[in-house]
């Protein structure tokens, strides 16, 4: 794969992880990229961002088939997390003159990672003439880590936003347009649920502070995934306000693992009384489904019911051990309610309702607990149960139609 042109004098010049298949311990079956992109100025050459260790030698060689490396004047850093900070020195030993520079916030960062590597601060008051291309900055704490930076280049409008706008898809296409703009806005959501869900009101701020700026905006290139164009900005910028404002609907999702098959029975149950209800459902047994999948599903669900059945006097650890996921990404203004069976004793719904209600969750019913094999008649009581909690998901969207 080689160099792609990304827009006037800007270039694709990243690494293609086609074999990632966990990033921060959620799954990544798509893989990802790590994009770096070329600015060529009549008098400077950029390097924007640079690529995981293991990637530098693909980096290298792309950016070869545009200038040689030796040329590159200055390296901008917008994020110091590993993925795209960890093979900065081995790409300097390829152009040792290049000046570094990154967030106020990012230069002690960069500097420790680099063993005391000299980093010039930029800001929003700095800008770089390469030559016909000017440079700017805009730090953008928390999306994805404190130092996280924008750059921006005027002459040919376009943003490089680090993780803002990425997904994990690696592929053979650059743009968004080119692998389809409906699967590059899911891959979007997911990445945007597992990432960016705990600092959602940061990425708001920073859609808020580029819209502001009044920055032209032709390419969004961020450095995970596909490059967004044309059509496809609108579509990015409109599901990062969505999601950014908490838009939910009236929507449950329901996370269970089972024992025996008795919790999955009574998952079923409930979802078949949401639907009735008038509910839009989503059920999944963790058992079988990743949970970025999972978490990808809450961006907009009002509701989120967990099941366990009871072992060892508590939940199943494959449902603790989403709890703690579920606590991470923080989600806000959420309805949730608990089920579950046991055999001889109990205690799986009350650890799972503590837990929820510890996250910040708002518990919609009394917890459902059934003891050993459904019956017909407790399949009737779960399923008017999901009733139960339909109508205060019902409730909740009524009483909250803005859900900002
Ligand atoms: Fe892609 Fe926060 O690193």
């Amino acid at each position: 794969m080689r160099a792609v042109p990304v827009s006037d004098g800007i270039w694709w010049v990243g690494g293609v992880d086609w074999n990632l298949r966990d990033f921060h311990g959620y799954e990544t079956p798509r893989g990802t990229t790590y994009n770096a992109y070329l600015v060529i100025g009549k008098d400077q050459v950029a390097l924007i961002d640079t690529v995981k260790t293991a990637f530098v030698p693909e980096l290298l060689s792309r950016i070869a088939e545009v200038v040689d490396p030796s040329e590159i004047d200055l390296i901008v850093v917008n994020h110091v997390e590993p993925d795209h900070n960890s093979g900065l020195r081995h790409v300097m030993a390829a152009c040792p003159n290049a000046r570094v520079v990154a967030s106020k916030a990012g230069v002690p960062s960069v500097a420790e990672y680099h063993d005391g590597l000299t980093v010039d601060e930029v800001g929003p008051d700095d800008v770089i003439d390469l030559g016909g291309k000017t440079l700017r900055f805009m730090p953008m704490p928390m999306v994805h880590w404190p130092d996280s930076m924008f750059t921006y280049c005027a002459e040919s409008a376009t943003l490089m936003p680090n993780d803002a706008f990425g997904q994990h898809m690696a592929s053979a296409e650059r743009f968004a347009d080119e692998v389809g703009l409906d699967l590059a806005v899911e891959e979007l959501g997911i990445y945007f649920a597992n990432i960016l869900m705990p600092v959602a009101k940061m990425v708001g701020k920073a859609v808020d502070k580029v819209v502001a700026a009044g920055w032209k905006l032709d390419v969004i290139a961020p450095s995970h995934g596909v490059i967004w164009r044309g059509e496809g900005i609108g579509r990015a910028i409109g599901a990062y306000e969505t999601w950014c404002a908490n838009t939910l609907k009236d929507k449950a999702v329901i996370v269970y693992a089972t024992m025996w098959g008795s919790t999955d029975s009574l998952a079923k149950a409930i979802a078949d009384g949401m639907v009735a209800a008038g509910i839009d459902v989503s059920l999944y047994d963790l058992s079988v489904t990743p949970i970025a999948t999972v978490t990808a599903d809450l961006l907009d669900a009002r509701a989120i019911v967990i099941g366990s059945p009871t072992l060892h006097h508590g939940m199943l650890y494959k449902v603790a051990g989403y709890m703690q996921y579920l606590a991470g990404v923080k989600p806000v203004g959420r309805l949730g309610a608990a089920f579950g069976s046991f055999g001889w004793g109990g205690g799986a719904t009350k650890q799972i309702t503590e837990r929820l209600e510890a996250i910040g969750l708002t518990m919609c019913a009394e917890p459902f607990t059934e003891k050993f094999r459904p019956t017909t008649d407790d399949l009737d009581a779960a399923q008017e149960w999901g009733g139960v909690v339909a109508k205060a998901i019902k409730d909740a969207g009524a009483s909250a139609p803005a859900d900002a």
